[in-house]
């Protein structure tokens, strides 16, 4: 039993896509959150500096003394989760590997969609996951980079933008019979309905948030570090940039009010050779 923090971080405000489901999963858990807000996007950039971000941002939440560590972003979860086990004396969690082994799971024929940012499908990383799951996967892998503005712009499934752009990146599947799809990034869920209307009605959806929320589970299980508080767990936000809109928007991903958002200076969680690093 442990009385420890879960910690959890993203690029930004989309781990709380995240957090919605550690926080219905496992109610008595306190949490502690870093949303990068001043340097997202990661999707767009390369490996080397999003795992540098990353370890950066993990570094600043070992100062809560966590019992885990939750890599809520998809891309930091392509990119950086070697790098972050290597470094953390702690269990780590991403959101990839619980996500591509769901989908190896319920894809009747093993024909799988991953959708997610540019960097974590140029990375490769999600096919891996599923063929190591399955040897008889076959993954199509599509970027859909549009979907994080128009999550956060607060557009929802009905608007026409959104089904239209959908429609756009998914109708090279048509001839394609897809069994399942990830939505491999932390705002695809907040467009969901719109993905699976454009996919169509016999795919499986995989959040990788609710999956990766059940490994936290079965972890903690595991290592016998379940809270065994009665009361509901605390939630600690800190963010690099503007915390009252991620307060404002955050309401949105997080389907509860985010109630207490901390900004943090740039020498409390940056290091200078992550913030200096050479063109790669
Ligand atoms: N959180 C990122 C992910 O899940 C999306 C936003 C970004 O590009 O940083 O991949």
């Amino acid at each position: 039993m442990s009385t420890q923090p879960i910690a959890v971080f993203d690029s930004g405000i989309g781990g709380l896509t995240v957090v919605r489901h550690l926080r219905s999963l496992l109610p008595s858990e306190s949490l502690v959150y870093f949303g990068d807000t001043a340097r997202v996007p990661y999707g767009s950039k390369s490996q080397r500096t999003v795992a540098a971000f990353s370890l950066d941002v993990a570094r600043f939440l070992m100062q809560f003394e966590p019992k885990l560590m939750v890599v809520a972003c998809n891309t930091a979860s392509a990119l950086a989760m070697d790098d972050l086990a290597r470094e953390l004396p702690i269990p780590v969690v991403g959101v990839l590997g619980p996500s591509a082994a769901a989908a190896a799971r319920l894809a009747r024929d093993g024909v799988i969609a991953i959708l997610a940012t540019e960097a974590t499908i140029a990375s490769g990383a999600y096919p891996a996951a599923v063929q190591a799951a399955r040897r008889d996967a076959r993954v199509e892998a599509i970027a859909c980079p549009l979907f994080v503005p128009l999550a956060e712009e607060g557009r929802t499934s009905d608007d026409p933008a959104v089904r239209l752009i959908a429609e756009g990146y998914l109708s090279p599947l048509r001839g394609t019979t897809i069994d399942a799809a990830v939505l491999g990034c932390t705002h695809y869920p907040l467009l969901r309905d719109a993905i699976a209307a454009a996919l169509g009605p016999q795919v499986a959806i995989v959040d990788s948030g609710r999956e990766a929320a059940l490994s936290v589970q079965q972890a903690l299980a595991a290592l016998g570090m379940l809270s065994a508080h009665s009361a509901r767990g605390s939630m600690r936000c800190f963010v690099s940039d503007n915390p009252q809109r991620f307060r404002r928007l955050g309401a949105r991903f997080l389907n509860e009010d985010v109630d207490s958002v901390e900004f943090v200076e740039p020498e409390r969680y940056a290091t200078p050779a992550a913030s200096a690093l050479p063109p790669a």
